[in-house]
């Protein structure tokens, strides 16, 4: 398997061109299931989640057209006739997969999905996606690890989400496009990644209203047809590479941005010391002084994302007194803190609140990245670690982060690839990440 090694101690200098985001990309490419006319998407990143979707679609019967190289990242899909099985082989490695359930069942009348398995991160259960299709006229079994939906129709529904939750308001929003009749949707994930997916659907013939706030209304249409649409750039890939400024004092400008959907990343930032301008698409982010610790709480979306959490923790052990850090979203998601300590971090974990005192001197060690944006963590403690740092199982890291290491070479990381190059038979068996 791949590991990054990473020598510590360079103030990275530079720009950085953001990448469109997974998180956007993965429920919009599973929007295509909703027509069988041709759906094109932009800006699409080049990270293994989106092969993995790519591999789901097209197990199901889908044309999938995908192409990386100059100027292209895009992708286009055709889905004519589906077989609407979306197999555990596939969803095991990626929880995302359950964002195909909504859209076939309101195409085809019928779904069999997988149930996603264990997660390094928490329970994650998809029972409010299943409970509202339910509410729109779905009937669905669980049988032998699989769910087994059916509907003649979905029909419109007042749908109250019991909880916040960003891939429900995605799966139901694209089957309520579909649908007969209204369905109010309440207490939805107002996440920009959600309006992305609006949007496209709006493109396609959806009549939605209130994508991004807490109340959707969406009013079911007979037929969607293809469209083209761009992916907006990735909050978390942008706010990871200003931590990495910040982490190194240094002095980077992040360019094809969007400062908007990082308000709270930023203002957090500059709490901690590290200025930042912002124009319509860049933001420069410059540290040059000492950074003082802040607390932060993840909330959802205008709040700070959970999915910067780990990249934060990483910050506030360079920053001096102690920074109270609470994970409000997910049960289960400081796996990163064992691996810091490791590196010589002081923090100490009490239920969802770690207490992380700085400034420490990290170390170079051997240290294992168990999730997502546990791994991108470990990356930026590396890069202020004395001596050279090894980063084991960066398959994690390749499913969100579009060549890491090349783009934080450009601005003068000390950061390369050892290993074999990631080879199918080295899949991890279980998805363990966001
Ligand atoms: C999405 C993001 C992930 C991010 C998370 C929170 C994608 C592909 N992933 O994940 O990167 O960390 O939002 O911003 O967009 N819950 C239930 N029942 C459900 C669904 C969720 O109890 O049916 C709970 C979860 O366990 C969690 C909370 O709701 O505690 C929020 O989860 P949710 O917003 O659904 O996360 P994802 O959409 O899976």
């Amino acid at each position: 398997m791949d590991k990054f090694v990473i020598r510590g101690g360079t103030p990275l200098r530079g720009a950085i061109r953001i990448s469109g985001a997974k998180n956007s990309a993965l429920p919009c490419m599973a929007a295509a299931i909703l027509t069988e006319d041709e759906v094109t998407l932009e800006n699409i990143p080049d990270v293994r989640d989106i092969e993995t979707e790519r591999k789901l679609l097209v197990s199901m019967g889908a044309e999938v057209e995908l192409g990386y190289g100059r100027a292209h990242h895009r992708t286009r899909i055709r889905c004519g006739s589906l077989d609407p099985v979306a197999k555990y082989e596939i969803v095991k490695t990626m929880r995302a997969s359950s964002l195909v359930l909504g859209p076939l069942i309101a195409r085809t009348g019928t779904a069999r999905v997988a149930m996603p398995g264990g997660c390094a991160i928490g329970g994650r259960p998809i029972d409010l996606h299943i409970k509202a299709l339910q509410a729109m006229g779905a009937e669905i079994a669980q049988e032998h690890g699989y769910l087994e939906a059916r509907a003649k129709r979905l029909h419109g529904a007042r749908i109250v989400f019991d909880k916040i939750t960003v891939t429900g308001t995605e799966d139901l929003l694209m089957a309520a496009a579909l649908a007969d009749g209204e369905t109010c949707m309440e207490n939805c994930a107002c996440e920009p990644e959600v309006l992305d997916v609006a949007k496209l659907l709006s493109a396609m013939g959806a009549r939605i209203e209130g994508a991004g706030t807490a109340t959707i209304r969406v009013q079911g249409v007979d037929r969607l047809h293809g469209a083209k649409h761009r992916i907006h750039p990735d909050r978390i890939e942008a706010g990871t590479f200003l931590v990495a400024a910040a982490i190194t004092g240094g002095d980077l400008t992040l360019t094809g941005c969007n400062p908007h959907h990082l308000s709270s990343v930023i203002e957090k930032l500059r709490e901690v010391g590290v200025q930042c301008e912002l124009t319509a698409d860049t933001i420069r982010v410059r540290a040059s002084g000492p950074l003082r610790g802040a607390n932060i709480s993840t909330e959802e979306y205008p709040g700070f994302p959970t999915d910067m959490q780990a990249q934060f923790m990483a910050l506030a052990t360079q920053a001096e007194g102690t920074s109270l850090v609470t994970e409000n979203i997910f049960e289960n998601r400081f796996m990163h803190v064992q691996e810091l300590v490791r590196m010589g971090a002081n923090i100490r974990v009490e239920g969802r609140t770690a207490a992380v005192v700085g400034k420490s001197p990290l170390s170079a060690a051997a240290v294992m990245a168990s999730d997502l944006r546990a791994s991108a963590s470990l990356v930026l403690a590396a890069l202020v670690a004395e001596g050279e740092t090894i980063i084991d199982r960066v398959y994690h890291i390749d499913r969100g982060y579009e060549r890491i290491e090349e783009k934080l070479r450009g601005v003068g990381a000390k950061i390369r690839r050892i290993g074999n190059v990631f080879r199918e038979t080295e899949e991890p068996t279980a998805e363990v990440t966001a």
